[in-house]
């Protein structure tokens, strides 16, 4: 068991600067460590940052930094392909826009190995916007309909190898989305769970039956957290706050659902702010719930119990 580490220091997606330094706080704040601890063997990569960036413009005015996304995605989608065989890759964020990459290329291996890939997306946001419809033009809020295949993308960002299926997506602690977002969504397959089903229903109950889709379809799963998924009293660090977020507790039973379903073979953990952080939090928040992922546990249970 084996896990590698990249960086991925983008910034520009996101409406404030400072997610560039987010790799830097995660290993600061002992991910390494606390991955060893649990006796994975470690390799750190260093941070990716792409070579050249294309000159690219949409109409869409309000659209800034595209070029920039274009070369990441390019960059992330192919490093995620190559190093989602034999360990899992985790990719330390970085803003959103990170995503449209990695899920970009771990669909690639997927598709590669004759297996079906399943994408949890844990935020505040659904992220699925396209170049027309983002009214804030900051790119960390279309990855989502870039990666599921969306129309709009074409000669903008790189072609897909391989569009992640809607109905194969889960989103939870969804509680921002705008009125373009939420007009496209009710024409997809992808579920959206919103805080309300979390209150309703337990988010343990929601997530279980999203991992018995994954396990019945012998599917891999790409996890992909967004701070802001955290309520913003345990986790500050993030430039989109919203209110009435993932409690420390919903959290980290995400995590110790998702380790014990065995079912995870890839991550993200985006939009950290160290900037906005207080003295270190989210970061070490983040890396305590990328061990509860990775099987920290408080008692012993029989494993693939979720
Ligand atoms: N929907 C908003 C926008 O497009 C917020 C996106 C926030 N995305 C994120 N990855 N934090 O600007
Ligand atoms: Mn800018
Ligand atoms: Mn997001
Ligand atoms: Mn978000």
């Amino acid at each position: 068991t084996r896990c590698t580490l990249i960086g991925a220091p983008i910034q520009v997606g996101a409406g404030h600067l400072g997610c560039e330094m987010g790799p830097s706080a995660l290993r600061t704040a002992g991910l390494r460590a606390a991955l060893e601890e649990l006796g994975y063997r470690v390799s750190d990569l260093g941070n990716v940052v792409p070579a050249d960036i294309p000159d690219l413009r949409h109409p869409n005015g309000a659209v800034h930094h595209l070029a920039d996304m274009a070369a990441w995605t390019e960059l992330l989608a192919e490093v995620a392909y190559r190093e989602s065989e034999g360990a899992m890759p985790i990719f330390l964020g970085g803003d959103h826009a990170l995503s449209a990459g990695t899920v970009a290329g771990v669909a690639r291996r997927a598709a590669e190995a004759g297996r079906p890939l399943f994408v949890l997306w844990l935020d505040a946001h659904t992220d699925f916007h396209t170049l027309e419809t983002t009214q804030s033009g900051n790119l960390h809020g279309v990855p989502m309909a870039y990666f599921t295949g969306h129309e709009g993308f074409e000669g903008y960002l790189p072609p897909l190898a391989a569009p992640v299926d809607p109905a194969r997506v889960c989103m939870i602690g969804i509680r921002s989305v705008d009125p373009a977002e939420r007009e496209a969504l009710a024409r997809t397959a992808i579920t959206v769970h919103d805080m309300r089903m979390i209150d309703e229903h337990g988010v343990g109950v929601l997530l279980r039956s999203f991992l018995e889709k994954v396990a019945a379809e012998d599917g891999m799963l790409h996890v992909s957290l967004d701070v802001d998924f955290l309520d913003p009293d345990i986790a500050p660090g993030v430039g989109t706050t919203v209110p009435g977020g993932a409690t420390f507790r919903e959290a980290h039973l995400v995590m110790e659902m998702l380790h014990d379903s065995g079912l995870v073979t890839s991550l993200d953990l985006v939009e950290l702010n160290p900037f906005l952080d207080e003295r270190g939090r989210t970061a070490r928040l983040l890396v305590d719930l990328t061990g509860s992922l990775m099987g920290r546990r408080v008692l012993d249970r029989p494993t693939r119990s979720f």
